[in-house]
């Protein structure tokens, strides 16, 4: 089987390093990729719009599309007209990330716990609505905003100004023209990802990101900058948020014509009135990939097959028992303007059997390899538990360097302290 994937991040790096495990992967590939990727599979240079060609000269028959925005495009639609196989959903159920309108909407048609909320296209109208609630608000662009467009305004200044930019500067551009304004919920975050064939879910073990850029969840918030799975949920508790909302969200998206293969990702609130959705995204996350693909114990391209092919009732999806833990490094001024083509040492170092070191922004430049982006590296450590996965996972970034470089060195430190991971 030859097998393409689309995109450039650690995500993609990590879905490389899988896929590349199992036996019947002949040739892979990656467009774009990035340095990391190129040391494993055949980088590909080629815009979205030659890619139907350059796939059959290839002889693809398995395309794995891990961002969002070539899902909401709809490159998958387009390529399963050209009867090629793809892991991925397509243009109107990827809709579930691509609008959070639709999202919130959807779940309010088909009773999936959510915060209550209001939606605008109208400036004047979402101010007075702001004015008037009894309640603390998250206001939030529809659109994709590639992570930006979720404001947690402190005061009633700060949502008038935030509104101001989103709906009349239109900072996240078309994103912006219709918001979500809803309630602020209280509570652990985790990221429950799960393998979809549009009829069967089987969930991944749960994940936690670190969306703030310093320690202690502090500074401004990120694509990620570190994560951990799985994160200990209490018993039972898997099998509810399956049932009340993973299952009900693939059904009703197919009552509503919206087939759902790809991974489904739910972005959880563990409030003390039980689980809510703060968002759904219709892709792996980064870095929740980075911890999860490691912990998969089954061949990934039997799983990928099974949710094409309608099968993934019948496929066993096995996970190991132990922890993964993650931690990005980021250019310096990441998440705000930084400087790229930095050449980054310690990457020959040879890391422990236990530890990855998946690409995110790199290239190559005669031979060297260089910074190319905000997340640079994404240092995984894999262990018998959360701690040693984390040891691993530093241990492994003391050779690694580059100018500017900055990293949280307190990744996975809150489910260490027993009563919060016992939740
Ligand atoms: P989203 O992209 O919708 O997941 O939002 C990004 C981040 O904003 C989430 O990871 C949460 O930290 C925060 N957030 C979003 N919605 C809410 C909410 N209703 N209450 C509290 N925090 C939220
Ligand atoms: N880790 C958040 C995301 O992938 O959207």
């Amino acid at each position: 089987m030859n097998v393409l994937i689309i995109g450039s991040g650690a995500r993609e790096h990590a879905l490389a390093w899988k896929l590349k495990q199992s036996a019947r992967v002949e040739k892979l590939c990656v467009a774009p990729g990035n340095a990391g990727t190129a040391r494993i599979a055949t980088n590909i240079e080629s815009p979205i719009s030659s890619l139907q060609s350059l796939i059959s000269s290839l002889q693809i028959n398995f395309v794995v599309i891990g961002p969002e925005a070539p899902l909401a495009d709809g490159l998958a639609d387009a390529l399963r007209a050209q009867n090629i196989r793809v892991f991925g959903p397509n243009q109107n159920a990827a809709e579930i990330e691509s609008s959070k309108a639709f999202a919130k909407a959807f779940m309010r048609r088909h009773n999936i716990p959510t915060a209550r909320y209001e939606t605008f296209s109208n400036f004047d109208d979402a101010v007075r609505h702001v004015e008037s609630v009894q309640y603390p608000i998250v206001i939030k662009a529809s659109g994709l905003a590639a992570g930006k467009g979720v404001i947690l305004p402190e005061t009633l200044d700060d949502a008038r100004d935030a509104l101001r930019q989103i709906m009349l500067e239109h900072e996240f551009g078309a994103a912006g023209d219709a918001v979500v304004i809803e309630e602020r919920l209280q509570g652990e975050e985790v990221s429950l990802l799960a393998f979809s064939d549009g009829f069967t879910v089987k969930a991944m073990p749960p994940a936690q990101d670190h969306k703030r850029l310093l320690e202690n969840d502090l500074g401004p918030n990120t694509g990620g900058m570190g994560a951990y799975a799985p994160v200990n949920l209490p018993e039972n508790f898997l099998d509810e948020i399956t049932r009340d909302i993973l299952q009900p969200t693939i059904d009703g998206l197919r009552a509503e014509g919206r087939m759902f293969v790809g991974v489904l990702y739910a972005g959880l609130m563990l409030t003390q009135d039980g689980a809510r959705v703060l968002e759904f995204n219709c892709r792996f996350g980064d870095p929740e990939a980075e911890v999860i693909l490691p912990l998969l114990e089954s061949d990934l391209l039997e799983v990928m097959e099974a949710c094409v092919d309608g099968k993934l009732a019948q496929c066993d999806v096995k996970w190991a028992r132990g922890a993964a833990a993650c931690v990005v490094l980021a250019s310096g001024g990441y998440p705000g303007k930084y400087a790229t083509g930095i050449p980054i040492h310690g990457l020959d170092a040879m890391p422990n059997r236990n530890a990855m070191i998946f690409h995110a922004g790199t290239k190559l430049q005669d031979a060297q390899v260089m910074t190319n982006g905000g997340r640079v590296l994404c240092v995984t450590g894999v262990g018998k538990n959360l701690g040693d996965a984390l040891d691993t996972a530093y241990a492994a970034i003391r050779p690694l360097g580059f100018e500017g470089m900055q990293y949280r060195k307190d990744i996975g430190q809150k489910a260490m302290i027993p009563q919060v991971s016992s939740l």
